[in-house]
């Protein structure tokens, strides 16, 4: 960004929560204070200097990290922190309460920003106030910067850019299989999931925006050839397995599907994708498909009625601020693979494109998927065309991501589909 008067290269919006403070770690253990202006935000000033006294002190490069103060309540403090910032890093959630003024802020500042919103009726509100007006200030919106969507999006994207490059043409169809993931959610997470069946509950509007696959593309292209996620048991077309819905499609298909609609549809209009978890062959992988799919069919029941809902608030998710243990931290992983099928003038070919870490999905590999886009965009290290807009993680910075996941141990390339995996 060309404005040099603004005081902090990245601001961590959210310290004080369980993924924010993960970030700030993350950077500054990344990055030295020669490198990265840094400064963490939130709205409680004494927890503020508690977080950056313990940030601080695992560093031997950093001294001091600056602290914002910004309330979701109080807008005039977003625009100050957007106004001072070349980028924002937002954890403040759930973004369907918290999350509007700051990128109303950022958008009129002309800041970049990122986050790690999955509620797909919010981001939907975000293009249709804000996208035109984004672009007019150069400001890149990016939202979905976690594992929701990074592995799906980025690994659609590198599994889309081999097929070009080693067949001439892209993929007609990807399936996006969760093949492995282990780790805990925080209170944060499922705050903000039960924020989303609230708002499907109570509002048309969003349940429209929920069974409309193509929701988050640009108006006037909201309709497509994908009919909706995977809600049953199946088969796996591509794949000598069976698969189960995957709790994320909805938020996942629908980015990839909104990164192709913004990149220009380098993938066509007829590009279909789906994401499942795959659940292995035979009587035992349909058992385990059937199981899969019940409890995700029954956690949804319960949540999108009400007194359920409330219960399982009050008496079994853990409280906002609440995160998973170090233990499960230490020990998660995750491999998400994109498998494509197209053909050119040789016939049919598939590839294969690998996204995955040692580190659980939700906040280990999260906090680093988040902070590497934020260094992204203030280096401006991307290989996008769009300089604004309501973006997503693909079309706003693309393989440059892929490359600095890479360097910090990931797992994020494609190549040829040359036998069956396991699955
Ligand atoms: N996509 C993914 O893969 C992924 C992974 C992890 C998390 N997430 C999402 O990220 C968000 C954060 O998760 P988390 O686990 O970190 O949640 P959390 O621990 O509850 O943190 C929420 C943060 O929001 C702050 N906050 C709340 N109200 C505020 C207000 N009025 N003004 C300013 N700040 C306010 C809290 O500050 P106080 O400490 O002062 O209350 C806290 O810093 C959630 O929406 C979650 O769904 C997504």
């Amino acid at each position: 960004m060309s404005n040099t008067d603004r005081q902090h290269d990245v601001v961590v919006w959210g310290a004080t929560g369980v993924a924010g403070r993960l970030v700030a770690e993350y950077l500054t253990e990344q990055y030295t204070p020669d490198t990265l202006s840094l400064a963490i935000g939130g709205r409680d000033e004494s927890r503020l200097q508690a977080i950056e006294a313990e940030v601080v002190g695992r560093s031997d490069e950093w001294e001091t990290l600056p602290i914002v103060l910004g309330d979701a309540t109080e807008p005039e403090t977003l625009r100050a922190m957007a106004r001072d910032a070349h980028v924002v890093c937002t954890t403040v959630g759930p973004y369907t309460k918290y999350g509007t003024p700051l990128v109303e802020a950022c958008v009129e500042a002309g800041t970049d920003y990122c986050d790690l919103t999955g509620e797909v009726n919010w981001t939907r509100e975000m293009i249709d106030q804000y996208h035109d007006a984004a672009v007019d200030a150069d400001a890149r919106i990016v939202h979905s910067c976690g594992f929701d969507s990074v592995p799906a999006d980025l690994g659609t994207l590198l599994a889309q850019s081999f097929a070009m490059a080693e067949f001439g043409t892209p993929c007609t169809r990807a399936r996006i299989y969760l093949e492995s993931g282990s780790g805990g959610v925080s209170g944060g997470t499922l705050a903000s999931a039960a924020e989303l069946f609230e708002a499907a509950s109570n509002d048309p509007e969003v349940r429209a925006v929920l069974g409309n696959p193509y929701s988050l593309a640009p108006s006037g292209e909201r309709t497509g050839v994908d009919t909706g996620e995977q809600r049953l048991p199946r088969k796996d077309p591509l794949r000598p397995c069976w698969t189960a819905p995957s709790p994320m499609a909805p938020v996942n298909e629908r980015v990839v599907r909104r990164s192709n609609a913004l990149l220009d549809y380098p993938w066509g209009r007829g590009f279909r994708c789906t994401e499942v978890v795959p659940t292995g062959p035979g009587v035992g992988g349909a058992a385990s498909a059937s199981l899969v799919s019940g409890g995700i069919g029954l956690f949804t029941l319960a949540m999108s009625v009400g007194p359920t809902r409330s219960a399982l608030k009050r008496f079994v998710f853990p409280d906002p601020g609440e995160g998973p243990s170090e233990e499960e931290m230490e020990n998660g992983r995750f491999r998400v693979r994109v498998r494509g099928q197209g053909t050119n003038e040789d016939g049919p070919f598939t590839v294969d494109a690998v996204v995955g870490a040692d580190r659980d999905p939700g906040y280990g590999a999260t906090a680093r998927m988040l902070g590497e886009s934020a260094m992204c965009l203030l280096e401006d290290d991307t290989d996008s065309p769009l300089s604004g807009g309501i973006l997503t993680p693909a079309s706003a910075i693309g393989e440059p991501l892929a490359e600095r996941l890479r360097t910090i141990g990931f797992t994020a390339s494609a190549s040829e589909a040359t036998a069956d995996v396991d699955a």
